[in-house]
């Protein structure tokens, strides 16, 4: 008598690993930020300490804007941010987050 072995192949179930997470909303690399002149900067100065969440929640005039990162600096621990940076942030807050909140996450 001759014992036969099969080996058998179990084919990986393609499909179920690559099914990547992605939503047109989320596959920026800034996060929610609106991707605008500036977003990179204030990507890079603002979502070090916190979600940029809580930046793009915040609708404010330039002004406040203005006396946020103050705020940020005297109260919170942030490095102050160096011009040209400073304004290029400062302008990219104002333009994309200000009291219309054009921007204001969707969740
Ligand atoms: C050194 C850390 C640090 C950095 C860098 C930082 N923040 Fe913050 N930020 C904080 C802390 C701490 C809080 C308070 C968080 C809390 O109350 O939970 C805060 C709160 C905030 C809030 C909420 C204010 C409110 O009224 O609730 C906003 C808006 C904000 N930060 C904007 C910014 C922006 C814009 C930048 C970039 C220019 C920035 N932060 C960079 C630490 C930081």
């Amino acid at each position: 008598m001759i014992a036969r072995l099969s080996l058998i192949t179990i084919a990986a179930a393609a499909g179920l690993a690559a099914a990547a997470v992605s939503s047109a909303a989320q596959d920026s690399d800034y996060g929610v930020l609106h991707e605008a002149p500036g977003v990179e900067l204030t990507y890079a100065y603002c979502a070090a300490c916190h979600s940029e969440m809580l930046v793009a929640q915040q609708g404010l005039t330039r002004k406040h804007w203005d006396e946020l990162l103050e705020w940020m600096v005297e109260e919170q621990g942030m490095a102050e941010i160096e011009e040209p940076d400073r304004s290029i942030v400062l302008d990219y807050l104002a333009e994309n987050y200000n009291t219309d909140r054009p921007y204001f996450p969707r969740r």
